[in-house]
């Protein structure tokens, strides 16, 4: 805990990790914390009570130690669940609903004060919520409504209040504009966040866990990896760098990063095991086989070459080490893309794992990439799957069929490029369907297989939607991918959501 900071009480709402990444966009340091943890903290400068999925008339609710929270004497704001709970401790009652209320709803300000200052009058939020309040404890303001003047907001205290919607939500228009003035007009002594200054804290922090070990830190051309290995290179440590070819990578995607690593000066080892990978794939086209081999491969590619490690550099980011704190599974809490995760957890246990990004959110990730001079191409790839291609070509795989994907996705990619659409959206590619399709070619029919062309949008891989790309846009790449790729006659967009679809094929 860091002095000063908005510690957030997580009561296990989908939205949790939001409010901390909202809490920091506004440039003040936040972190996550059990609400069993609330007593220990030390000197936060605010705190927040998260929503959450339970109704507080559950016998075994999650609660919250009341008189720790007023002891700090800090600003306080409960959200939903939060303020359910705030309303309770104050001497309020909660009824709980029947169903559960969702979506969006208006917000009708009755009194400005401090929380609402420079708000509209009336605008669009987000509820999630069961519970509503039924009787206020004494001395407590209503100073919010809904259309249908149910109160969703409460001012308990001079320091104090507690909101019925989730602010943290871009859905709630004036959400981040309200958690703004929660932070700078309620009096909070706030830390400030800002990346340069934490980028100069992590590299001194780095050099004095390393001392003088090596560490061995696996690339991808990645996002995470690639910031990772710019930033213990930057700490001067002794670093080796190593990246392994499966022969699943896109079209001159082991150049790319060959050239990326060059650029930002960063020696790396290149292992080619394409054959070794696409050997021991020949004939398989179960999809849980086709991981577990990629999976088990890459375990002794890499070990093969790094053994004896004194210390591994994970890239794992904040969202896992919440998630990992949440399901309370030591194992969820390591990047499992490669299935290291036994040799990892040996490490772990060793203390020979090293986890420098562990504090930020991939927003962040970019910055401190760009503060380190990686170039901005490398800082806004797509996402791209440990087990590469071979979960968008269904089935089993041939260097014929890898090679069809390979090119449709290239010209699928150019031409999100070209049109501005590349960075618009979350991830997008070229899947090779696993059916043959019927069409004409001259003056004959052929028999040929289907691309499918897959975009995206998405927070964090959990959800996602497909993108409305303009048609201009589908029906050059489509036109393209017809006249240049052989094999294929027939190109289709998918629009499947996740759920319920994956955003991979397999
Ligand atoms: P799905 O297909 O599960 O994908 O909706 C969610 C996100 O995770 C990526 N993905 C993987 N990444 N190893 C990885 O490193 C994997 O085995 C893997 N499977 C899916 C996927 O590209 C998407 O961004």
């Amino acid at each position: 805990m860091n002095d000063n900071e908005v510690a957030v009480l997580d009561y296990g709402s989908q939205y949790t990790q939001l409010i901390v990444r909202r809490v920091r966009e506004l440039g003040f340091l936040a972190h996550l914390y059990a609400p069993t943890q609330l007593a220990g903290l030390k000197n936060p400068g605010a705190i927040i009570l998260s929503g959450g999925p339970r109704s507080t008339s559950e016998v075994d609710a999650p609660d919250v130690d009341f008189e720790a929270l007023m002891a700090f004497g800090v600003p306080v704001l409960g959200v939903c669940y939060g303020m359910q709970l705030l309303n309770i401790k104050h001497g309020g009652t909660v009824r709980p609903g029947v169903t559960r209320e969702y979506g969006p709803a208006k917000l009708i300000v009755s009194e400005a004060g401090t929380l609402f200052a420079g708000i509209s009058h009336e605008s669009q939020i987000w509820m999630s919520h069961s519970d509503t309040v039924s009787a206020l404890p004494e001395g407590v303001s209503v100073i919010a409504t809904n259309e249908d003047a149910v109160p969703v907001a409460l001012q308990f205290g001079e320091r104090c209040w507690g909101i019925q919607f989730h602010p943290e939500v871009t859905h709630s228009h004036e959400g981040a504009q309200i958690l703004k003035n929660f932070l700078t007009r309620s009096g909070a002594k706030l830390a400030p966040f800002d990346i340069q200054a934490f980028k100069a804290e992590m590299l001194n922090q780095i050099r004095a866990d390393v001392g003088d070990r090596e560490v061995v830190c696996g690339v991808s051309g990645g996002v995470d990896s690639t910031v990772l290995a710019v930033l213990l290179h930057r700490a001067g440590v002794k670093l080796r760098c190593i990246y392994i070819d499966t022969g699943l990578m896109r079209k001159g995607e082991t150049a790319e990063v060959i050239k990326q690593f060059i650029e930002v000066g960063v020696p790396i080892e290149v292992v080619d095991a394409s054959a070794a990978f696409l050997g021991r794939l020949a004939g398989v086209s179960d999809p849980e086989e086709k991981r577990k081999i990629i999976g088990g491969e890459f375990i002794e590619q890499f070990w093969g070459v790094a053994d004896n490690v004194e210390l591994l550099a994970q890239g794992t980011l904040y969202p896992d080490v919440i998630e990992s704190a949440s399901s309370g599974s030591a194992a969820s809490k390591i990047k499992t893309h490669h299935n290291r995760v036994d040799r990892i957890l040996e490490l772990k246990k060793e203390g020979k794992v090293l986890e420098p990004l562990a504090e930020l959110f991939k927003d962040e990730v970019r910055a401190l990439g760009a503060s380190l001079g990686i170039p901005h191409e490398a800082l806004w790839r797509h996402p791209f799957p440990g087990p590469g291609l071979a979960v968008r070509v269904p089935g089993a795989l041939t260097p014929e069929k890898l090679e069809i994907a390979r090119e449709a996705d290239a010209i699928f990619i150019a031409e999100l490029r070209r049109s501005g659409w590349y960075e618009k959206v979350w991830q997008a590619y070229a899947a090779l369907l696993p059916v043959k399709t019927v069409g004409v070619k001259g003056d004959e029919r052929s028999y040929e297989q289907a691309i499918s062309l897959r975009a995206v949008v998405s927070e964090d891989a959990m959800t996602a939607d497909w993108v409305e790309l303009p048609y201009e846009v589908l029906r050059a790449a489509s036109n393209k991918i017809l006249n240049s790729v052989k094999g294929i006659n027939r190109v289709l967009y998918d629009i499947s959501t996740k759920p319920p679809a994956s955003i991979e094929w397999e």
